[in-house]
């Protein structure tokens, strides 16, 4: 699936109009806490950040990929936690624990799922409601139990990541393209609610990343980019103090005309697009 576009582009790239950065945080991040690290975005920024100096806190059900994320990584003093970000608390006794041995700098809820879904596939409500929980509520769930001591040091960076998918509804994906359109509203506000506190909120909208998500898609996938890369320009977009970017850039203009399309046209073309197969399987 593709992330959201509009506003600013990738960072390599010329700055799409509406792209709008504030002043950089003053201190490089000491310790990045991490999300859907096991795999693909989140194991990609881990990553990134390590290579930068950072400890990283990586989050995600299955422990034996974290763990080899965590061992593959430079530096010393990573953490796993092997835990559904369905559960409030199991994350909040993540954070209190990561929080022991210093602040967090950067929060990066990565963790999602994406499936096709119908509405009038009844069995497919349960997938609806897990990809809301795991996509949004996890998101909020995430951010909260770290906002109150960003707030006292007046600074941190809260990262929340969107897509393309979100820009307009997708047949056959309604709750993942449902999903990425709340992520991107409710950082949106979260970042409003922040200014001012020495917090930043930055959502970041992938295209078509290559990773295991996006490695059965039955569909082309413009602008398919390697995930280390996808990495590199994101971890540069969260340090410049970006407030929205699509990565990569050429997906921030698909984006802005596909909000452009008038609906009629969007309908008739969208209509006919291969879907993202569902869990309970269409009948052959
Ligand atoms: N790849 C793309 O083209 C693309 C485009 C737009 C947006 N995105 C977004 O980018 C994020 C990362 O996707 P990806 O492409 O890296 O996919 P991925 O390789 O499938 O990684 C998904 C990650 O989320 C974790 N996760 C899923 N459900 C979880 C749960 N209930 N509790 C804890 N962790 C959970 C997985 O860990 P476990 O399985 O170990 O739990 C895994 O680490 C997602 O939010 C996705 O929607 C991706």
């Amino acid at each position: 699936m593709a992330g959201d576009p509009i506003a600013s582009a990738g960072s390599d790239a010329p700055a799409a109009p509406g792209a709008s950065s504030r002043p950089v945080q003053a201190e490089a991040p000491g310790r990045v806490f991490i999300t859907g690290a096991s795999s693909g975005i989140g194991a990609a920024l881990a990553r990134r950040y390590a290579a930068r100096g950072a400890v990283v806190g990586l989050v995600g059900r299955r422990r034996e990929a974290l763990q080899a994320v965590a061992d593959a990584l430079p530096g010393q003093g990573h953490r796993v936690y092997a835990l559904d970000v369905r559960d409030r608390a199991a994350l909040r006794d993540a954070a209190r624990d990561f929080q022991a041995d210093g602040p967090a700098d950067r929060v990066i809820a990565c963790a999602g799922i994406s499936a096709g879904t119908l509405t009038d596939a009844p069995e497919d409500f349960e997938v609806f409601q897990a990809i809301f929980d795991t996509n949004v509520l996890a998101m909020v769930a995430t951010f909260e139990p770290f906002i109150a001591a960003m707030r006292a040091r007046r600074q941190g960076v809260l990262v929340g990541i969107g897509s393309v998918a979100g820009v307009r509804g997708l047949p056959g994906a309604g709750a993942y393209s449902a999903s990425k359109a709340a992520v991107r509203a409710y950082c949106e506000s979260l970042r409003v609610e922040l200014r001012g506190s020495g917090v930043q909120v930055v959502t970041l909208a992938p295209g078509f990343i290559a990773t295991p998500m996006t490695a059965r898609n039955p569909y082309r996938m413009p602008f398919l980019m390697p995930v280390d890369r996808f990495a590199r320009q994101a971890v540069r977009a969260i340090e410049s103090g970006d407030r929205y970017r699509v990565i990569p850039w050429p997906m921030a203009w698909v984006g802005r005309l596909l909000r452009l399309v008038p609906d009629a046209l969007y309908d008739a073309v969208a209509a006919g697009r291969k879907r993202k197969p569902r869990v309970h399987r269409d009948p052959e």
